[in-house]
Protein backbone atom coordinates (compact mmCIF):
# COMPACT_ATOMS: atom_id res chain seq x y z
CA UNK A 1 0.00 0.00 0.00
CA UNK A 2 0.97 3.61 -0.54
CA UNK A 3 0.29 6.48 1.91
CA UNK A 4 -2.78 8.74 0.48
CA UNK A 5 -1.52 12.21 1.30
CA UNK A 6 -4.04 14.40 0.18
CA UNK A 7 -6.52 12.27 2.29
CA UNK A 8 -4.40 12.54 5.57
CA UNK A 9 -4.03 16.06 5.01
CA UNK A 10 -7.52 16.64 4.90
CA UNK A 11 -7.70 15.17 8.54
CA UNK A 12 -5.59 17.44 9.75
CA UNK A 13 -7.40 21.09 10.68
CA UNK A 14 -4.21 22.75 11.71
CA UNK A 15 -2.84 22.53 8.14
CA UNK A 16 -5.94 24.76 7.15
CA UNK A 17 -3.87 27.28 8.67
CA UNK A 18 -1.64 27.33 5.74
CA UNK A 19 2.07 26.77 7.16
CA UNK A 20 4.44 24.56 5.79
CA UNK A 21 5.30 22.25 8.94
CA UNK A 22 8.45 20.80 9.43
CA UNK A 23 8.04 21.04 12.97
CA UNK A 24 7.11 17.47 13.60
CA UNK A 25 10.24 16.47 15.48
CA UNK A 26 9.38 18.90 18.17
CA UNK A 27 5.76 17.55 17.76
CA UNK A 28 3.58 16.98 15.32
CA UNK A 29 -0.11 18.51 14.37
CA UNK A 30 -2.92 16.29 15.51
CA UNK A 31 -5.82 14.80 13.47
CA UNK A 32 -9.32 15.07 14.40
CA UNK A 33 -10.12 12.06 15.98
CA UNK A 34 -7.66 12.07 18.12
CA UNK A 35 -9.19 16.18 19.27
CA UNK A 36 -12.65 14.55 19.41
CA UNK A 37 -11.70 11.00 21.65
CA UNK A 38 -10.15 14.11 23.77
CA UNK A 39 -13.07 15.81 24.07
CA UNK A 40 -15.09 12.88 24.05
CA UNK A 41 -13.56 11.63 27.58
CA UNK A 42 -13.82 14.96 28.98
CA UNK A 43 -17.50 14.86 28.61
CA UNK A 44 -18.43 11.41 29.16
CA UNK A 45 -19.02 10.97 32.90
CA UNK A 46 -15.71 9.85 34.27
CA UNK A 47 -14.65 9.09 38.04
CA UNK A 48 -11.15 7.59 39.56
CA UNK A 49 -10.78 4.37 37.89
CA UNK A 50 -12.77 1.71 39.33
CA UNK A 51 -15.71 -1.24 38.45
CA UNK A 52 -18.73 0.25 40.64
CA UNK A 53 -20.08 3.26 38.76
CA UNK A 54 -20.38 3.79 34.90
CA UNK A 55 -17.56 6.94 35.55
CA UNK A 56 -15.61 4.73 36.78
CA UNK A 57 -15.53 2.07 34.36
CA UNK A 58 -14.99 5.01 31.78
CA UNK A 59 -11.75 5.96 33.73
CA UNK A 60 -10.42 2.10 34.08
CA UNK A 61 -11.50 1.59 29.83
CA UNK A 62 -9.81 4.57 28.53
CA UNK A 63 -6.19 3.06 30.65
CA UNK A 64 -6.70 -0.10 29.51
CA UNK A 65 -7.68 0.91 26.21
CA UNK A 66 -4.26 3.10 25.65
CA UNK A 67 -2.18 0.20 27.33
CA UNK A 68 -3.35 -2.09 24.47
CA UNK A 69 -2.67 0.74 21.66
CA UNK A 70 0.78 1.29 22.68
CA UNK A 71 1.60 -1.65 23.16
CA UNK A 72 0.32 -3.27 19.51
CA UNK A 73 2.68 0.22 18.45
CA UNK A 74 5.45 -1.17 19.54
CA UNK A 75 5.09 -4.79 19.71
CA UNK A 76 4.88 -4.88 23.55
CA UNK A 77 2.96 -5.86 26.17
CA UNK A 78 0.02 -3.88 27.78
CA UNK A 79 0.86 -5.18 31.22
CA UNK A 80 4.06 -3.32 30.53
CA UNK A 81 2.90 0.12 29.38
CA UNK A 82 3.32 2.77 32.23
CA UNK A 83 2.08 6.55 31.22
CA UNK A 84 3.42 9.23 32.65
CA UNK A 85 3.77 13.67 32.01
CA UNK A 86 6.78 12.78 29.60
CA UNK A 87 9.32 10.95 28.54
CA UNK A 88 11.70 12.88 30.62
CA UNK A 89 9.84 12.52 33.69
CA UNK A 90 9.66 8.96 32.96
CA UNK A 91 13.47 8.54 32.26
CA UNK A 92 13.96 10.23 35.30
CA UNK A 93 12.08 8.28 37.39
CA UNK A 94 13.06 5.51 35.97
CA UNK A 95 16.77 6.28 36.65
CA UNK A 96 16.23 6.93 40.26
CA UNK A 97 14.60 3.96 40.91
CA UNK A 98 17.22 1.83 39.06
CA UNK A 99 20.04 3.63 40.41
CA UNK A 100 18.75 2.69 43.92
CA UNK A 101 21.12 -0.57 43.06
CA UNK A 102 24.06 1.37 41.81
CA UNK A 103 27.07 2.29 43.56
CA UNK A 104 30.69 2.46 43.11
CA UNK A 105 32.37 0.24 40.59
CA UNK A 106 29.29 0.35 39.04
CA UNK A 107 29.14 2.06 35.06
CA UNK A 108 26.38 3.40 33.45
CA UNK A 109 26.92 4.45 29.53
CA UNK A 110 25.20 7.27 27.31
CA UNK A 111 25.95 8.76 24.24
CA UNK A 112 26.86 12.10 22.73
CA UNK A 113 24.08 11.22 20.01
CA UNK A 114 21.19 11.50 22.40
CA UNK A 115 18.49 13.91 23.58
CA UNK A 116 19.92 15.23 27.08
CA UNK A 117 16.70 13.87 28.41
CA UNK A 118 17.99 10.04 27.57
CA UNK A 119 21.63 11.65 29.20
CA UNK A 120 20.59 14.39 32.00
CA UNK A 121 18.38 11.57 33.69
CA UNK A 122 21.57 8.51 33.89
CA UNK A 123 24.52 11.07 34.36
CA UNK A 124 22.42 12.47 37.43
CA UNK A 125 21.57 9.20 38.99
CA UNK A 126 24.86 7.79 38.45
CA UNK A 127 26.47 10.62 39.71
CA UNK A 128 24.36 10.75 43.04
CA UNK A 129 24.89 6.77 43.01
CA UNK A 130 28.76 7.21 43.14
CA UNK A 131 28.53 5.23 39.56
CA UNK A 132 31.22 6.22 36.62
CA UNK A 133 29.54 7.51 33.35
CA UNK A 134 30.81 6.21 30.04
CA UNK A 135 30.37 8.21 26.95
CA UNK A 136 30.37 6.55 23.65
CA UNK A 137 30.92 9.29 20.88
CA UNK A 138 29.52 8.81 17.04
CA UNK A 139 31.17 10.10 13.95
CA UNK A 140 30.55 13.28 13.15
CA UNK A 141 32.00 12.54 9.61
CA UNK A 142 29.29 9.90 8.75
CA UNK A 143 26.86 10.45 11.82
CA UNK A 144 27.09 7.11 12.56
CA UNK A 145 27.12 5.45 16.04
CA UNK A 146 28.33 1.70 15.32
CA UNK A 147 28.47 -1.19 17.61
CA UNK A 148 31.87 -1.24 17.61
CA UNK A 149 31.32 2.27 19.42
CA UNK A 150 29.36 0.66 22.53
CA UNK A 151 31.60 -1.86 22.63
CA UNK A 152 34.48 -0.32 23.33
CA UNK A 153 33.15 1.01 26.92
CA UNK A 154 31.40 -1.44 27.74
CA UNK A 155 32.23 -4.25 30.60
CA UNK A 156 31.40 -6.43 33.32
CA UNK A 157 31.07 -3.08 35.51
CA UNK A 158 28.25 -2.13 33.39
CA UNK A 159 24.92 -1.65 34.53
CA UNK A 160 22.45 0.08 31.89
CA UNK A 161 23.22 1.40 28.61
CA UNK A 162 21.36 4.36 27.30
CA UNK A 163 20.93 4.54 23.80
CA UNK A 164 18.25 6.55 21.28
CA UNK A 165 16.33 4.87 18.38
CA UNK A 166 16.94 7.68 15.91
CA UNK A 167 18.77 11.40 16.98
CA UNK A 168 16.14 14.11 16.93
CA UNK A 169 18.69 16.48 15.55
CA UNK A 170 20.12 14.52 12.61
CA UNK A 171 17.98 11.51 12.23
CA UNK A 172 20.80 8.46 12.98
CA UNK A 173 19.25 4.86 13.56
CA UNK A 174 21.79 2.95 15.66
CA UNK A 175 21.87 -0.75 15.51
CA UNK A 176 19.75 -1.48 18.48
CA UNK A 177 19.56 -5.03 17.94
CA UNK A 178 23.59 -5.59 17.56
CA UNK A 179 23.53 -3.06 20.65
CA UNK A 180 21.17 -4.91 22.51
CA UNK A 181 23.52 -8.32 22.25
CA UNK A 182 26.41 -6.70 23.37
CA UNK A 183 25.20 -5.14 26.42
CA UNK A 184 23.07 -8.32 27.54
CA UNK A 185 26.42 -10.30 27.02
CA UNK A 186 27.73 -7.81 29.52
CA UNK A 187 25.05 -8.60 31.80
CA UNK A 188 23.61 -5.08 31.70
CA UNK A 189 20.27 -3.37 30.81
CA UNK A 190 19.40 -1.39 27.70
CA UNK A 191 17.41 1.69 27.76
CA UNK A 192 16.01 2.74 24.36
CA UNK A 193 14.94 6.57 23.86
CA UNK A 194 12.06 6.04 21.27
CA UNK A 195 10.74 9.19 21.22
CA UNK A 196 12.13 10.21 17.48
CA UNK A 197 11.94 6.52 16.34
CA UNK A 198 8.26 5.67 17.04
CA UNK A 199 7.24 9.00 14.95
CA UNK A 200 8.89 7.75 11.47
CA UNK A 201 9.18 3.72 11.46
CA UNK A 202 7.69 0.36 12.30
CA UNK A 203 8.24 -0.64 16.40
CA UNK A 204 9.11 -3.80 17.46
CA UNK A 205 10.62 -4.17 20.80
CA UNK A 206 10.99 -7.84 20.51
CA UNK A 207 13.45 -7.10 17.73
CA UNK A 208 15.36 -3.87 19.09
CA UNK A 209 16.20 -5.90 21.81
CA UNK A 210 15.77 -3.65 24.59
CA UNK A 211 15.13 -3.68 28.22
CA UNK A 212 12.95 -0.36 28.76
CA UNK A 213 11.33 2.15 25.83
CA UNK A 214 10.47 4.95 26.30
CA UNK A 215 8.14 7.15 23.71
CA UNK A 216 5.54 10.30 22.75
CA UNK A 217 2.42 10.38 21.61
CA UNK A 218 2.79 14.33 20.69
CA UNK A 219 5.25 12.94 18.09
CA UNK A 220 3.07 10.29 16.48
CA UNK A 221 0.05 12.69 16.24
CA UNK A 222 -1.36 12.25 19.35
CA UNK A 223 -1.44 14.32 22.84
CA UNK A 224 1.20 15.59 25.03
CA UNK A 225 2.44 12.76 27.34
CA UNK A 226 5.10 9.99 27.49
CA UNK A 227 4.71 6.33 28.04
CA UNK A 228 7.29 3.65 28.73
CA UNK A 229 7.16 -0.05 28.00
CA UNK A 230 9.14 -2.66 28.99
CA UNK A 231 8.23 -6.51 29.95
CA UNK A 232 5.92 -7.09 32.79
CA UNK A 233 8.35 -9.59 34.69
CA UNK A 234 10.91 -6.80 35.01
CA UNK A 235 8.87 -3.97 36.27
CA UNK A 236 8.03 -6.53 38.89
CA UNK A 237 11.75 -6.77 40.03
CA UNK A 238 11.75 -2.54 40.30
CA UNK A 239 10.53 -0.79 42.96
CA UNK A 240 9.95 3.28 42.94
CA UNK A 241 8.84 5.57 45.67
CA UNK A 242 5.42 5.74 46.04
CA UNK A 243 2.85 6.51 47.70
CA UNK A 244 1.32 4.53 50.71
CA UNK A 245 -2.38 4.32 49.34
CA UNK A 246 -1.37 3.56 45.97
CA UNK A 247 -1.53 0.36 44.42
CA UNK A 248 1.70 -1.52 44.28
CA UNK A 249 0.29 -3.25 40.90
CA UNK A 250 2.72 -3.34 37.83
CA UNK A 251 2.06 -1.39 36.05
CA UNK A 252 0.41 0.93 38.07
CA UNK A 253 3.28 1.27 40.75
CA UNK A 254 5.32 3.53 38.25
CA UNK A 255 2.08 5.98 37.82
CA UNK A 256 2.04 8.39 40.53
CA UNK A 257 -0.62 10.29 40.96
CA UNK A 258 -3.95 10.36 38.64
CA UNK A 259 -3.61 9.69 35.40
CA UNK A 260 -4.07 12.29 32.16
CA UNK A 261 -7.37 10.16 30.96
CA UNK A 262 -8.40 12.23 28.41
CA UNK A 263 -4.88 12.19 26.81
CA UNK A 264 -4.83 8.96 27.26
CA UNK A 265 -8.08 8.48 25.17
CA UNK A 266 -6.41 10.31 22.49
CA UNK A 267 -3.61 8.23 22.58
CA UNK A 268 -5.56 5.54 21.89
CA UNK A 269 -7.10 7.20 18.65
CA UNK A 270 -4.13 8.40 17.16
CA UNK A 271 -2.61 4.98 17.08
CA UNK A 272 -6.11 4.41 15.92
CA UNK A 273 -5.21 6.58 13.23
CA UNK A 274 -2.22 5.43 12.16
CA UNK A 275 -3.73 1.83 11.77
CA UNK A 276 -6.34 3.41 10.11
CA UNK A 277 -3.77 4.64 7.39
CA UNK A 278 -3.72 0.48 6.46
CA UNK A 279 -6.93 0.31 6.30
CA UNK A 280 -9.70 -1.65 8.05
CA UNK A 281 -8.80 -5.26 7.56
CA UNK A 282 -7.14 -7.02 9.87
CA UNK A 283 -5.50 -6.37 13.03
CA UNK A 284 -4.35 -3.09 14.68
CA UNK A 285 -0.79 -4.49 15.28
CA UNK A 286 -0.51 -5.94 11.48
CA UNK A 287 -2.02 -2.36 10.44
CA UNK A 288 0.25 -0.57 12.36
CA UNK A 289 3.10 -2.05 11.03
CA UNK A 290 1.71 -1.97 7.06
CA UNK A 291 1.03 2.20 7.66
CA UNK A 292 4.43 2.76 9.27
CA UNK A 293 5.85 0.97 6.06
CA UNK A 294 3.74 3.19 3.82
CA UNK A 295 4.68 6.38 6.26
CA UNK A 296 8.50 5.27 5.67
CA UNK A 297 8.41 5.06 2.05
CA UNK A 298 6.71 8.54 1.43
CA UNK A 299 8.74 10.18 3.91
CA UNK A 300 12.11 8.96 2.68
CA UNK A 301 11.02 9.47 -1.11
CA UNK A 302 10.18 13.25 -0.09
CA UNK A 303 13.76 13.39 1.91
CA UNK A 304 15.45 11.61 -1.16
CA UNK A 305 14.34 14.62 -3.25
CA UNK A 306 15.11 16.75 -0.51
CA UNK A 307 18.14 16.11 0.28
CA UNK A 308 19.15 16.54 -3.62
CA UNK A 309 18.01 19.74 -4.09
CA UNK A 310 19.70 20.73 -0.66
CA UNK A 311 22.85 19.47 -2.35
CA UNK A 312 22.69 21.89 -5.68
CA UNK A 313 22.58 25.04 -2.63
CA UNK A 314 25.34 27.12 -2.35
CA UNK A 315 27.63 26.73 1.09
CA UNK A 316 24.90 24.74 2.74
CA UNK A 317 26.22 21.60 4.89
CA UNK A 318 23.90 18.92 5.50
CA UNK A 319 24.38 17.23 8.99
CA UNK A 320 22.43 14.47 8.43
CA UNK A 321 24.24 11.48 6.89
CA UNK A 322 23.59 8.17 8.05
CA UNK A 323 23.11 5.30 6.20
CA UNK A 324 20.30 4.34 8.61
CA UNK A 325 18.24 7.23 9.51
CA UNK A 326 14.89 8.89 10.15
CA UNK A 327 13.72 12.07 7.28
CA UNK A 328 15.11 14.59 9.99
CA UNK A 329 17.59 17.13 8.25
CA UNK A 330 19.86 19.36 9.77
CA UNK A 331 21.41 21.98 7.88
CA UNK A 332 23.72 25.42 8.42
CA UNK A 333 25.04 28.16 5.82
CA UNK A 334 28.44 29.22 5.56
CA UNK A 335 29.07 32.44 6.84
CA UNK A 336 24.89 33.22 7.72
CA UNK A 337 23.01 32.19 10.77
CA UNK A 338 20.41 29.07 10.99
CA UNK A 339 18.31 31.42 12.96
CA UNK A 340 18.32 33.70 10.51
CA UNK A 341 16.65 30.96 8.26
CA UNK A 342 14.62 30.06 10.66
CA UNK A 343 13.00 33.43 10.83
CA UNK A 344 13.05 34.23 7.16
CA UNK A 345 10.96 30.87 6.32
CA UNK A 346 8.78 31.68 8.99
CA UNK A 347 8.17 34.94 7.57
CA UNK A 348 6.88 33.18 4.44
CA UNK A 349 4.45 30.61 6.69
CA UNK A 350 7.01 27.72 6.65
CA UNK A 351 8.16 26.15 9.45
CA UNK A 352 11.67 24.65 10.04
CA UNK A 353 13.05 25.73 13.64
CA UNK A 354 16.55 26.60 14.19
CA UNK A 355 18.65 25.03 17.68
CA UNK A 356 20.17 21.77 19.43
CA UNK A 357 16.35 20.87 20.28
CA UNK A 358 17.78 19.69 23.30
CA UNK A 359 20.61 17.41 21.69
CA UNK A 360 23.10 19.29 23.18
CA UNK A 361 25.75 16.65 23.46
CA UNK A 362 25.34 15.88 20.00
CA UNK A 363 25.10 19.47 18.69
CA UNK A 364 28.52 20.20 20.31
CA UNK A 365 29.85 16.98 18.84
CA UNK A 366 29.30 18.37 15.68
CA UNK A 367 31.30 21.65 16.40
CA UNK A 368 28.16 23.02 16.29
CA UNK A 369 28.04 23.85 19.92
CA UNK A 370 24.86 25.17 21.36
CA UNK A 371 23.53 26.30 18.42
CA UNK A 372 22.75 23.89 16.13
CA UNK A 373 21.28 24.33 12.72
CA UNK A 374 18.18 24.38 10.98
CA UNK A 375 16.40 21.20 11.88
CA UNK A 376 14.16 20.15 8.64
CA UNK A 377 11.74 17.29 9.50
CA UNK A 378 9.64 15.33 7.67
CA UNK A 379 6.13 14.14 8.80
CA UNK A 380 3.66 11.79 7.37
CA UNK A 381 1.57 15.38 6.22
CA UNK A 382 4.44 16.41 4.47
CA UNK A 383 3.99 16.92 0.88
CA UNK A 384 5.78 17.68 -2.49
CA UNK A 385 4.43 21.41 -2.29
CA UNK A 386 5.55 22.02 1.39
CA UNK A 387 9.41 20.60 0.29
CA UNK A 388 8.69 23.27 -2.80
CA UNK A 389 8.04 26.10 -0.21
CA UNK A 390 10.43 25.28 1.77
CA UNK A 391 13.13 24.97 -1.04
CA UNK A 392 11.91 28.36 -2.73
CA UNK A 393 12.33 29.42 0.87
CA UNK A 394 15.86 28.48 1.38
CA UNK A 395 16.96 29.97 -2.24
CA UNK A 396 15.30 33.31 -1.34
CA UNK A 397 17.54 33.40 1.62
CA UNK A 398 20.50 32.41 0.68
CA UNK A 399 20.31 34.97 -2.17
CA UNK A 400 19.78 37.37 0.20
C1 LIG B 1 14.71 11.95 20.95
C2 LIG B 1 13.91 12.60 22.04
N1 LIG B 1 13.98 12.11 23.28
C3 LIG B 1 13.30 12.63 24.29
C4 LIG B 1 12.51 13.75 24.12
C5 LIG B 1 11.76 14.30 25.28
O1 LIG B 1 10.43 13.91 25.18
P1 LIG B 1 9.34 14.46 26.20
O2 LIG B 1 8.99 15.84 25.72
O3 LIG B 1 8.19 13.50 26.09
O4 LIG B 1 9.96 14.47 27.53
C6 LIG B 1 12.42 14.33 22.85
C7 LIG B 1 11.63 15.55 22.65
O5 LIG B 1 11.87 16.31 21.74
C8 LIG B 1 13.13 13.73 21.79
O6 LIG B 1 13.06 14.23 20.54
Amino acid sequence: MSLDVVALRAQFPALLGGAAHFDGPGGTQVPTPVADAVHAALVQPTANRGATTQAERNADDVVLGARRAIADLVGGDPRGVVFGRSATVLTYDLARTLAAGWGPGDEVVVTRLDHDANVRPWVQAAERAGATVRWVDFDPATSELTVADVAAVVSDRTRLVAVTGASNLIGTRPPLPAIAGVVHAAGALLHVDGVHLTAHVPVDLSELGCDTFVCSPYKFLGPHCGALVAAPAFLETLHPDKLLPSTDAVPERFELGTLPYELLAGTTAAVDFLASLAGTSGGRRERLLAAFHAVEEHEDALRVGLEDALRELPGVTLWSRAAHRTPTLLVTFEGRDAADAYRYLAARRVNAPAGSFYALECSRHLGLGDTGGLRIGLAPYTDQDDVDRLLDGLRGFLAG
